[in-house]
């Protein structure tokens, strides 16, 4: 049986009987956040763009579609919008929903990644201005790429100045600033986090992020983890899925955080080659308790470096300090990166191996 501690306990205690709509309910965190939100009780709405029941998500494949209200629909359509926080009588909204794969999405359809992930945020907050007050706190997922390239590391909140340039990092810049702008003008009780890289099971965005890539190359195609060239300097923040869920409902949660902004302290700092390097050990570990073989095979595989230049606009070091959100809520890291990286690689290792079989049965 897993043991809630004191505060979880409490924390999902809050949530139960609330209404809750999540944008991007079918996507990576939003999914984590429905099925954190369903365990603690609460009444939810997941409402996506895409709610295929053939969708490979956490939604579908933990089997919780019967268990939520599922809303199809478009985050830019305003009029839909304000109609579905009336008509779910909502009180919280996480907004997730957004063109979220960072760049190669972004610049294939720039203008549609301006409207999804700006305007789709002023939409939520048009609708809560007009809510009359029933909306008790928006948790706005922001990106640590909304601070671009700093002269100075960690970022730090109301300090380093926000200078993305990349499409996908200034749309969500500009959605951060017009948070804080309604917060301020309009006294809408938004909370953005900036959040860092995130990993844990369920990211379906397999084809852009580097954990579930490099698990795909690995266990879907037998090939190294591919690590590009443009990228042997990058350094990144990680931080395991649970954590940042956690971290997210504490902040709907308390009134004080509505209207601020806070970066979410990751548990792990690496280069990107250090991060390749710790993926391939730890699969071969992983391996090593199922199969001999393979887990030498992988070994001995290593990581690719592929050439090419990067097509768009990369941000070589983020890192972010994570004291505001630690003074505010308490919340530091509990899962440490080597155990979600353990929990992230056997999900995708069991994943994989159930799609080649299913394959194979066809
Ligand atoms: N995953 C991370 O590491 C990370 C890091 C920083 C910030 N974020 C932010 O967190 C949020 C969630 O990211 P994710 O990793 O779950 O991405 P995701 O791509 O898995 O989920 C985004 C969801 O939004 C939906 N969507 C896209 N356009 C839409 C539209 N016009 N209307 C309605 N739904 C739409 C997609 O179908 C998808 O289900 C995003 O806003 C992203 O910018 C994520």
């Amino acid at each position: 049986m897993t043991h809630i501690s004191d505060s979880m306990h409490n924390l999902m205690m809050f949530y139960k009987d609330k209404s809750c709509l999540v944008t991007g309910g079918f996507g990576f965190v939003g999914g984590h956040v429905v099925d954190f939100l369903l365990k603690s009780g609460a009444v939810v709405h997941a409402l996506d763009i895409d709610t295929s029941p053939e969708r490979q998500c956490l939604i579908n494949l933990k089997g919780l579609r019967d268990k939520i209200n599922v809303i199809t629909a478009d985050i830019t359509d305003q009029n839909t919008m304000e109609d579905v926080v009336k008509e779910t009588k909502c009180s919280i909204i996480f907004h997730f929903a957004a063109a979220a794969t960072v760049v190669e999405k972004a610049m294939d359809i720039p203008y549609a990644t301006v409207m999804a992930n700006t305007m789709g945020l002023v939409n939520i907050l048009e609708a809560a201005r007009k809510s009359d007050g029933s909306i008790y706190s928006i948790l706005f997922s922001s990106t640590d790429k909304v601070y671009g390239e700093a002269t100075e590391l960690p970022y730090v909140e109301n300090v380093t100045p926000l200078r993305a340039i990349g499409l996908y990092d200034a749309t969500k810049m500009a959605a951060d600033v017009l948070a804080r702008s309604y917060a301020e003008v309009f006294g809408v009780n938004v909370v953005t986090a900036r959040l860092c890289n995130l990993i844990g099971p369920y990211d379906f965005n397999i084809d852009f992020r580097l954990l579930p890539k490099s698990m795909k190359n690995i266990y879907c195609q037998g090939q190294p983890p591919e690590l590009y060239f443009h990228s042997l300097d990058h350094w990144r923040d990680y931080l395991y899925i649970d954590d940042a869920v956690r971290a997210m409902l504490l902040l709907a949660k308390e009134k004080k955080c509505h209207g601020e902004i806070y970066n979410m302290s990751a548990c792990h700092f690496a280069s990107t080659p250090t991060m390749i390097k710790e993926v391939v050990n730890k699969t071969v570990e992983i391996e090593r308790r199922f199969n001999g073989k393979i887990a030498q095979q992988i070994l001995e595989q290593g990581a690719k470096i592929v050439m090419g230049d990067a097509k768009h606009i990369v941000i070589e070091k983020q890192h972010l300090s994570g004291d505001k959100i630690k003074d505010a809520i308490g919340f530091v890291p509990e899962i440490s990166f080597d155990e979600g990286l353990e929990k992230t690689i056997l999900f995708y290792r069991q994943y994989f191996q159930d799609f080649k079989q299913g394959a194979t049965e066809e």
